[in-house]
């Protein structure tokens, strides 16, 4: 689905339902296979435009990559080489960040950008470091912003510190620490997602974990066989919409359970979400069922250590904090605020516009609930996560509208969100605003021109005319 979209569904959430492939774990099986010395299958890696940039960057540095039933088979060659064009990233932070660590590496010349999203977002943090280990790199606007220009180095073993828990710059040095003449650390102040670590381990590369820091020898992988399990960030759109709307049971087969990836459930079992976790199976990357009953919620703080173990889910932990009784609390996620949009600001915004109560501060925010929420009409800046929260949001305005202006960014990580969150709402019919009975899991599409009589405007372009 592409352009504008009116969302007009209806509630409980209810059934069971599968999400795509992992978008960290897929990106990491591409590029890391791509390196290897021999050729590797992945099973479940996501469809999808972020991951399609992955693809085609490692295809530009020699491997081969192609569909084989259920598998993706990478064959790496014998060695990486130039790209002979620019690398398109797209949308894609985590292609951009990681390609840096194993460009500087790579003899020869290569030019990273992205989409207008992509060359907003900030780049030294994984410049500065690789500079340290002799890398050669440089950006756009003072080294802030891609574009970047890598030309491959011989690289030193380092030992960082990183003064923010990332896992794309986490895994950025571990990978140019592949190609370096020593050891390199990593040290982070909070656990990032380690997945990175496991697939690397699982190749066979001398890779140790002590605390916050990950030692990682020189070395190259081997290929093998990498098995990604769904998307705990794409199922975490429904299981939050399921705990804040009356009557909704939802679960979510086969998922992710890597504990840096857990916090949501935490947080939904805070807020009092009943949660239910089946079938786990613990090789490689955990995974398992997780069932999410509704319950009366009330407001949870969430901080430290367990920002980074939900960063993504945050913008629909939002949305969902609206519905809880009393005050929710979110400190400590200033990252937030250099993900695909600044999604402090636009989830605030939206959710403002909506009527909810949000205080914003540089950091975090507070959410005061429960609000009943109006028709808004959301701009969506780009940003896959935004445009699902708020399509979450509308479930929770009793038959009211929301306005997407442009859902085409859903398709970097989740190109069937809509179909399945159909299929959850498929056994509501409701009246619709204007009294004609139908069924409310529908999307409207809407032509580029805004047909079907146009769009309200937009946030901050008159908004409150799409409010009831
Ligand atoms: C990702 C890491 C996270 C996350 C992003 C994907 C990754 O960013 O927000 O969507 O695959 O490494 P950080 O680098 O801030 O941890």
């Amino acid at each position: 689905m592409s352009g504008p979209v009116v969302c007009r569904r209806q509630g409980p959430l209810r059934g069971d339902f599968e999400v795509p492939g992992d978008k960290s774990v897929s990106h990491r099986a591409l590029l890391f296979s791509a390196l290897a010395s021999s050729p590797s299958k992945v099973r479940g890696l996501l469809a999808a435009e972020d991951v399609g940039a992955t693809r085609r960057a490692v295809e530009a540095l020699g491997a081969t990559v192609r569909d084989e039933g259920a598998f993706v088979v990478v064959e790496p060659p014998e060695r990486l080489s130039e790209p002979g064009d620019v690398v398109d990233c797209g949308n894609s932070g985590t292609s951009l960040r990681l390609l840096c660590g194993v460009l500087a590496a790579i003899p020869g010349l290569s030019v990273l950008t992205g989409d207008d999203s992509l060359r907003r977002r900030p780049v030294r943090r994984v410049m500065e470091p690789l500079r340290r280990m002799g890398a050669v790199l440089h950006a756009r606007d003072g080294d802030r912003v891609p574009p970047v220009v890598v030309r491959g180095a011989a690289l030193r073993g380092t030992r960082h510190v990183l003064p923010v828990a990332s896992a794309q710059v986490k895994s950025a040095l571990l990978l140019a620490g592949l190609f370096a003449d020593g050891p390199t650390t990593v040290e982070e102040p909070h656990l990032s997602r380690d997945h990175t670590e496991r697939m690397l381990r699982g190749m066979g590369v001398d890779l140790r974990v002590e605390g916050l820091a990950v030692t990682v020898a020189p070395g190259r992988p081997r290929g093998g066989t990498v098995e990604v399990p769904g998307d705990i960030s794409s199922a975490a759109f429904f299981l939050c919409g399921a705990a804040a709307l009356p009557g909704s049971r939802v679960t979510a087969r086969n998922v992710g359970l890597n504990p840096s990836r857990t916090g949501l459930l935490d947080v939904l079992r805070a807020m009092g979400a009943q949660v239910i976790v089946e079938n786990a199976v613990d090789e490689g990357e955990p995974r398992g069922d997780v069932t999410v009953v509704a319950s009366p919620l009330h407001g949870t703080a969430i901080e430290g250590a367990l920002v980074p173990r939900l960063i993504d889910e945050l913008p629909v932990i939002m949305v969902m904090a609206t519905q809880a009784v009393g005050r929710t609390v979110i400190r400590d996620a200033h990252e937030l605020r250099v993900k695909e949009s600044d999604r402090l600001a636009s989830m605030g915004e939206a959710l403002v516009a909506a009527g909810a109560r949000v205080e914003l501060f540089e950091d975090g925010c507070i959410i005061d609930g429960p609000t009943p929420l109006s028709p808004v009409a959301v701009r969506t800046r780009l940003d896959h996560r935004v445009a699902m929260s708020m399509a979450v949001a509308q479930l929770f305005m009793e038959g009211g509208e929301v306005h997407l202006d442009d859902v085409s960014c859903v398709a970097t990580s989740f190109p069937s969100f809509f179909r399945v969150l159909d299929r959850l709402t498929e056994s509501s019919t409701s009246l619709s605003p204007t009294g004609r009975e139908g069924r409310a899991d529908s999307s409207t599409s809407l032509s580029p021109d805004g047909g079907k009589g146009g769009l309200p405007p937009a946030r901050g372009e008159g908004r409150g005319e799409g409010k009831r």
